[in-house]
């Protein structure tokens, strides 16, 4: 169980005990209702269905749902249960899962909400039903192409409409469409790049869905997409249903991508620097037990001449140049990467207007 969250309503930011994940709710809000007005505007019936894996918050969740999603994607069944626990009544788990104990565990939610999720293997089917009949409920299967990210995923056409037709033979199951996530595509820096690894992927998933048809299987989903690609999934013509997750948090990697759409940060590492020993340098309670470096180094919010140089377990090395940071000051960290750095917290403290909202519980069970 999280111990105390590290702040209480009403507190300054800079009384936080740090290091502390800190949301800019202004931000936050201003990014979950960026993407549903785009995804609205388009008006061609494709469906925003947010990621919470890079947030892991229920409150961010029910945003998201306030602001039109049906339902959210989940990349674990802990992610799955804490949602179905905060009242979401729609879940993908865009992710396969194989063995009976965690086939069980997403069963026994489909007692409580609509659930969905993807395979690329006959073993994780069979699963699934095992687990669907033992609990009489109806499990909605995705059948996972590769669309170039060479990650899960059966290759399109033929293995796809294989599998589907073995989803869809299978008593508990119910065969709803295709997965074709194009991970590699998303930090792709430039649009060109992004937009011709979209357009293929969505080549590849219109033939698939072509000799689903011809099968006789009814294709309803086409799900896929993220923060950086999603404008080209979303006019493709052929996926339905887009997965972005890191929007809402966004990081200072994805602040790379040169993208004419501009999410926020609303992501912050709250770090104290704790030791100033020789002019020029300066050292700060968040190190790599705070923050992941994955995707690179954080940036320093509001501070440009200030680098963040080096982290070690509870430390990051600061070259400050010509800035003075005085010891027992705050900065606020841009994160390299959201998603593994919320996972190394168990709370996320909202911060409007400089005071500090009620905190959030990050879930992080598997
Ligand atoms: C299957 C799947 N869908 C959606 C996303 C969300 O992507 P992003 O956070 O880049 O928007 C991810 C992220 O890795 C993913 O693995």
């Amino acid at each position: 169980m999280a111990g105390q969250p590290p702040a209480t309503k009403g507190m300054s930011l800079y009384d936080i005990q740090t290091p502390a994940l800190v949301i800019d709710l202004a931000a936050l809000e201003y990014n979950i209702s960026k993407l549903a007005g785009i995804v609205k505007a388009q008006g061609n019936g494709v469906t925003l269905r947010p990621h919470v894996k890079a947030h892991k918050s229920v409150e961010i969740a029910q945003c998201q749902i306030r602001a039109g999603s049906t339902g959210v994607c989940c990349q674990t069944v802990g992610e799955a249960e804490t949602m179905v626990e905060g009242g979401i009544l729609d879940i993908l788990l865009s992710n396969e899962i194989i063995g009976q104990g965690k086939a069980g565990r997403l069963a026994r939610l489909a007692q409580r909400s609509k659930i969905t999720v993807c395979v690329d293997d006959a073993a994780q089917v069979n699963d699934l039903s095992a687990a669907a009949t033992q609990q009489s409920i109806i499990l909605n299967v995705l059948v996972e192409i590769d669309v170039g990210a060479a990650r899960c995923g059966v290759l399109p056409g033929v293995p796809a409409v294989e599998l589907a037709r073995y989803v869809a033979a299978k008593p508990g199951l119910r065969f709803a469409g295709l997965q074709a996530y194009h991970g590699a595509a998303q930090h792709l820096r430039k649009p060109a790049e992004r937009a011709e690894a979209i357009v293929q992927a969505a080549t590849l998933t219109r033939a698939t869905v072509a000799a689903l048809q011809h099968a006789g299987l009814a294709c309803d989903v086409v799900t896929g997409g993220g923060t950086g690609t999603f404008g080209n999934e979303l006019v493709s013509g052929v996926y339905t249903e887009l997965q972005c997750g890191s929007y809402a948090l966004m990081d200072a990697d994805y602040q790379k991508n040169d993208s004419d759409i501009i999410f926020k940060n609303a992501l912050f590492v709250l770090a104290t620097v704790i030791s100033a020993p020789t002019p020029g340098r300066a050292v700060c309670d968040a190190g790599l037990k705070a923050l992941s470096i994955d995707s690179g180094l954080p940036e320093i919010h509001a501070l440009p001449n200030v680098v963040y140089q080096t982290a070690s377990d509870e430390h990051g090395t600061l070259q400050t140049n010509d800035v003075s940071l005085a010891i027992g000051s705050k900065i606020l960290l841009i994160p390299g990467h959201c998603d593994p750095t919320v996972n190394m917290h168990d709370w996320l403290v909202p911060i409007r207007d400089g005071k500090v909202e009620t905190p959030w519980h990050v879930a992080r069970a598997r």
